[in-house]
C-alpha cells in the first residue's frame, strides 16, 4: 500500500478539539516533534478566534521542547499521562490549567488498554522506516508505541531522516496480553529478545506520512562536580562493600540507573571501579554514559526504553551498529520498566530523591509537598521490585537552606517498605533489616549535613520516643514551615511545639 506522504500542517488539521493523541518517545528521543509543533500553531489560531482547543496526550515519559513546550505554551493541552520535564509545562501544571496524571510508566500503555483514560484517536508515531504492509520501525525509543498504533483510530507517522534506518535493528517490540489472558514475560537476562524489530500496524489506519529532519531534543548533561561525583563515589564503595560481603554475586546484578547528573556520576563512578566487574544494565534510559562504558568494555549489555543521549552520541551508534548490535536493545516502558522482569534478574535501582524523611520515606516528585516537579517515572517500577534500592540526593538545596532530610516528607511515593539505602555526599545509610527507630539514627548519623545533625536530634526529642514511628505531628513539617515562613529551614524552632 502506497501512503500518502502529506506535510506537518496538514497532518496536525486531521487532529480536532477534544482528541486524545497518543506519541511515540520516551524522553525527547524518538517522540513527535513536526505535527506537534504544528498544533500547537492550530491552537493559538483557535483560541485567537475565541473557540476551545485543547487535546488529552498519552505518552511514554517526557517529550521535547516541540511537543510539551509548544503545546503548554499554546493551552492547547487538557490532559496528560504519564511524566514530564518541560518547565512551562511545569508552570502550567502547578496553576492548575492541565489535568496531569502521574501514573508509574511500567504502568501507562496498560492503562491506556484497559481503557482507564478514554480512547487514543490519533497516534503520533516518529519512525526510520515504513514498509507498504504497515511495519513501522521506530527511532530511539520504544516508549507505548505499540499499544498506542494498535489501539488509535488514525495513525500519522513522521518519518524523521535525522534518524539513520541503522535503528532497524535496536528495537525488540513485545506488547503482552491482558488479564485474565497474560503470561510470563518471557525474558530472563537482560539480552533476551522476545518480540519483533518492528511495530505491525494495519496499513488501513496510516493516514499521512511526514517526512522530517528534525534531530531529537535531548539536553546535554553538566560535566560532573565534586558533589555529585562524591555521591557517585559513595554508591560505587557501598556496592563494592555488599559484594565482598556476598550480598551481591561476584558476577554482580543488572543495573538501572535514573535520569540526571547524580546518575551519570554514579554510573561514572562504577565504570571506573576496578573492585566491580564488567556489568549489564536493565533500565528505562540509556545516558551517555553507558554508551561510553559499552565502549571501555565496563558494561557488557544495555537493555532500556530510549537513548536520552546527545546527538552526536546517537549519530556514534548510528555509525557504529555493526558494535553496538549485539551490546544494545530498546523496548517498550511496560516492558522495560516491569516489575515482573525487575524483582526476576534481580535488579540494583538507583533514583535520585528531592527530599526523604528520617525513616526512609521518598519524596520524587512534590516541592513543598503540593508543587509538582517532574513526576514519579520510573523509579517507583524498580524501587518496589529492586534486589536494592538505592536513593540518591544532594544533602541540601538551595546554598543550604533546605535539608533533603526532614523529619517528615512533604509527598510520599516510595515509603519506608521499599527503600533500603540512601546515598547523599555525607555518606551511606543502610535501611535493610531496621526497625523505624533504627533506621532514623542511621539516616542522620550518615546522610545529614552538619548544619542540620543536631535540628533532626532535637525534632526527635520532642517525640516520647516508645511508638513504632516516633513523630511529634504538629511538628513534623515544621521545617517546612519554617522554609515558608524565613526561606531557611535552619531557623525552625522546635520550641514552639512544646
Ligand atoms: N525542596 C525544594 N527544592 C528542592 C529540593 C527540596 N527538598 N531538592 C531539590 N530542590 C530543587 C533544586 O534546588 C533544583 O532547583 P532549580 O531547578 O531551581 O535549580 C530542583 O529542585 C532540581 O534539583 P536537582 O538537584 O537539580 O535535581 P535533578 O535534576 O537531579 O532531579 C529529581 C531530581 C528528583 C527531580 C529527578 O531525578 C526526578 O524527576 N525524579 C523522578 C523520576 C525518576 O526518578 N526517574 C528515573 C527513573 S528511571
Amino acid at each position: 500500500m502506497a501512503f500518502n506522504h502529506i506535510s506537518a500542517a496538514e497532518a496536525a488539521s486531521l487532529i480536532k478539539h477534544g482528541y486524545n493523541i497518543g506519541l511515540s518517545g520516551f524522553t525527547p528521543a524518538g517522540t513527535a516533534k513536526a505535527v506537534t509543533a504544528e498544533l500547537a500553531k492550530i491552537a493559538e489560531a483557535e483560541h485567537a478566534k475565541g473557540n476551545p482547543f485543547q487535546v488529552g496526550i498519552f505518552t511514554g515519559a517526557s517529550t521535547g521542547e516541540s511537543c510539551d513546550g509548544v503545546l503548554s505554551r499554546a493551552k492547547a493541552i487538557r490532559y496528560r499521562a504519564p511524566y514530564t520535564t518541560n518547565p512551562d509545562f511545569r508552570k502550567a501544571v502547578n496553576n492548575g490549567e492541565i489535568a496531569y496524571n502521574d501514573i508509574h510508566l511500567s504502568q501507562m500503555a496498560q492503562e491506556v488498554r484497559y481503557g482507564f483514560m478514554g480512547k487514543v484517536d490519533v497516534a503520533i508515531i516518529e519512525a526510520c522506516e515504513v514498509t507498504d504492509d504497515g511495519k513501522i520501525y521506530l527511532t530511539a525509543a520504544g516508549g507505548i508505541a505499540p499499544t498506542i498504533a494498535r489501539l488509535a483510530d488514525k495513525i500519522i507517522i513522521e518519518l524523521n531522516a535525522a534518524h539513520s534506518k541503522a535503528a532497524m535493528g535496536l528495537h525488540d517490540v513485545y506488547e503482552p496480553l491482558d488479564p485474565p489472558y497474560r503470561r510470563e514475560i518471557p525474558i530472563y537476562k537482560p539480552s533476551d529478545r522476545i518480540g519483533t524489530p518492528y511495530i505491525q500496524a494495519d496499513p488501513k489506519k496510516i493516514v499521512g506520512i511526514v517526512d522530517t529532519n528534525w534531530p531529537d531534543e535531548a539536553r546535554a548533561f553538566a560535566a560532573g562536580d565534586p558533589l555529585t561525583d562524591k555521591i557517585g563515589q559513595n554508591v560505587a564503595d557501598f556496592l563494592v562493600a555488599d559484594m565482598k560481603r556476598g550480598i551481591i554475586p561476584p558476577t554482580f546484578l543488572p543495573l538501572q540507573s535514573g535520569v540526571g547528573n547524580i546518575a551519570n556520576a554514579v554510573l561514572g563512578a562504577l565504570g571506573h571501579s576496578t573492585a566491580i566487574p564488567a556489568f549489564e544494565v536493565y533500565t528505562e534510559v540509556i545516558q551517555n554514559a553507558v554508551i561510553g562504558l559499552i565502549r571501555d568494555g565496563r558494561v557488557k549489555f544495555a537493555s532500556g526504553c530510549s537513548l536520552t543521549v546527545t546527538n552526536d552520541c546517537l549519530n556514534e551508534v548510528y555509525r557504529d551498529m555493526d558494535f553496538f548490535r549485539d551490546k544494545l536493545v530498546l523496548r517498550p516502558s511496560e516492558i522495560s520498566n516491569s516489575p515482573e522482569i525487575v524483582r526476576r534478574l534481580g535488579i540494583i535501582s538507583i533514583n535520585t530523591a528531592i527530599e526523604a524523611d528520617i525513616y526512609g520515606n521518598v519524596n520524587s516528585t512534590h516541592i513543598g509537598g503540593t508543587k509538582m516537579m517532574n513526576g514519579i517515572g520510573g523509579s517507583g517500577d524498580f524501587t518496589r521490585n529492586a534486589y536494592i534500592s538505592i536513593f540518591t540526593c544532594p544533602s541540601v538545596a538551595k546554598e543550604g537552606k533546605i535539608s533533603a532530610i526532614v523529619p517528615m516528607v512533604s509527598h510520599e511515593d516510595h515509603s519506608e517498605h521499599d527503600v533500603n539505602i540512601i546515598v547523599t555526599e555525607q555518606g551511606v545509610a543502610d535501611l535493610r533489616g531496621k526497625s523505624p527507630k533504627e533506621r532514623a539514627q542511621t539516616i542522620i548519623e550518615n546522610c545529614v549535613h552538619p548544619d542540620y545533625k543536631q535540628i533532626l536530634w532535637d525534632y526527635l526529642k520532642l517525640t516520647d520516643g516508645k511508638a513504632q514511628t516516633p513523630h511529634c505531628i504538629r511538628a513534623a513539617l515544621g521545617m517546612h514551615a519554617e522554609l515558608a515562613k524565613s526561606g531557611d529551614m535552619r531557623n525552625v524552632d522546635w520550641g514552639q511545639y512544646k
